[in-house]
């Protein structure tokens, strides 16, 4: 069901929760169409900080800046999921907030996400709620050994995160303690390990009058759960695809999504589809969206919490991404460790390449830095391409 649009249009202000990557390139793609910009980081050098109007230097639970960033503002939206509910709820009291706040208190709390999911029907692996070491022992037995232990709150590639059961040389009690260790001491998740075949994920917008677009699934590989490259479109049956994508429509349309939301797939090795995590803002797996889709991720983004028309998501050309972490800066033989010059002009010797940093100051391990993207007239042929520049760095 759509309703009247009541479009926010070109000229209006854009406030952002959030200066990163995903913020910068989210401004980048607002400023192309005409539109200013407010981010608020409590980083003031931010990756958006060199793209944006201001700035405003503060936390994700400082209300009182909240409320002067939508004050200034048309609309604010997000591009982190730790925003405070006081600082939703603030802003929100000024300028539409789009996704809301109650959509967002579900999304950050990964034991309240699972059981939503659970509860409204939607395929999930097995999994226990942990709040005691006790807890933890209890979950990986109850889970038959070998589990993913995942923080409730602030986890992203793989931080927060413990395995129980990969490790021949531990006991399960020093694993089990590990983990919860890595969680914190805190609230989680311990989730069974699954075989997977391959992960997928799927993009999908929602515009404050309820028109919808979802993506072509992208195929997502990870190295020590951080995502190394990704290409649209999936190499997945087109039955598998429809499930996902359906997925994906019905999930936003239960939340009544004002805005995109990336859904993590695992597809297991006997053909099923468990939803793995959701992200109510760009995903690092659509990054390739930019060149091989009709609308890119960032600029759909706009566009829904705009309530402007939605953009066509149909591949135009395969493409490809893969991350650059902070790791190829990484020099063992200099006093200051990440002062390596990666060779960028080689890299973009590879035909189709091309490359995007995000201006970040400080290169550490792990830390996404940019990525290179590929288009190609085969999906192989675009993550090949990623992969040669990646290698002449
Ligand atoms: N239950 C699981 N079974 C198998 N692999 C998993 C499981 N949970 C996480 N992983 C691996 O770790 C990666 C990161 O985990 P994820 O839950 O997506 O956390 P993050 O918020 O860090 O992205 C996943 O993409 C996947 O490769
Ligand atoms: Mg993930």
């Amino acid at each position: 069901m759509t309703s009247t649009r009541n479009p926010i249009l070109p000229g209006a202000t854009i406030g952002i929760f959030g200066g990163g990557q995903l913020g910068r390139m989210t401004a980048m793609a607002a400023r192309a169409m005409g539109y200013r910009i407010l981010v608020l980081d409590p980083d003031p050098a931010c990756p958006a900080r060199f793209v944006v109007d201001g700035c405003i230097e503060a936390g994700w639970d400082d209300a009182r800046e909240a409320a002067n960033l939508a004050r200034g503002c048309d609309v604010v939206t997000l591009e982190i999921e730790q925003i405070s509910p006081r600082s939703m709820d603030a802003a929100a009291a000024l300028a539409p907030v789009r996704p809301g706040r109650a959509m967002l208190s579900i999304i950050q709390d990964r034991i309240e996400q699972k059981d939503w999911l659970r509860r409204n029907g939607f395929p999930i692996g097995p999994y226990r709620a942990v709040r005691s070491l006790d807890d933890v022992r209890n979950a990986v037995l109850a889970l038959g050994g070998r589990c993913f232990c995942k923080s409730a709150t602030g986890g992203y590639d793989g931080r927060g995160q413990g395995k129980v059961g990969f490790n021949p040389d531990a006991s399960v009690e020093e694993e089990v303690q590990g983990a919860w260790e890595a969680l914190g001491q805190a609230a989680g998740v311990v989730e069974q390990a699954i075989s997977l075949d391959k992960e997928i994920s799927v993009l999908v917008a929602r515009s404050p009058s309820g028109e919808v677009k979802v993506y072509p699934a992208a195929w997502n590989h990870h190295e020590h759960q951080i995502l190394a490259w990704s290409v649209i479109p999936a190499p997945i049956s087109s039955d598998l695809e429809s499930q996902a994508r359906k997925i994906a429509t019905d999930i936003a349309d239960t939340f009544q999504l004002e805005g995109i939301l990336a859904i993590e797939f695992f597809v297991t090795t006997d053909g099923h589809l468990f939803v793995n995590e959701l992200a109510p803002r760009p995903h690092n797996s659509y990054h390739a969206s930019e060149r091989a889709c009709i609308t890119g991720q960032f600029e759909q983004h706009v566009r829904a919490i705009c309530d402007l028309p939605l953009g066509d998501t149909d591949v135009v050309q395969p493409g490809a991404i893969a991350n650059l972490l902070g790791d190829i800066w990484y020099n063992p033989d200099s006093p200051k460790a990440f002062d390596k010059q990666p060779n960028f002009a080689a890299a973009l010797t590879v035909p189709g390449v091309r490359l995007h940093l995000y201006e970040k100051l400080r290169p550490r391990k792990g830390r996404k830095m940019g990525h290179l993207s590929a288009v190609a007239s085969t999906p192989e042929e675009a993550v090949a391409r990623v992969q040669r520049a990646l290698q002449l760095l």
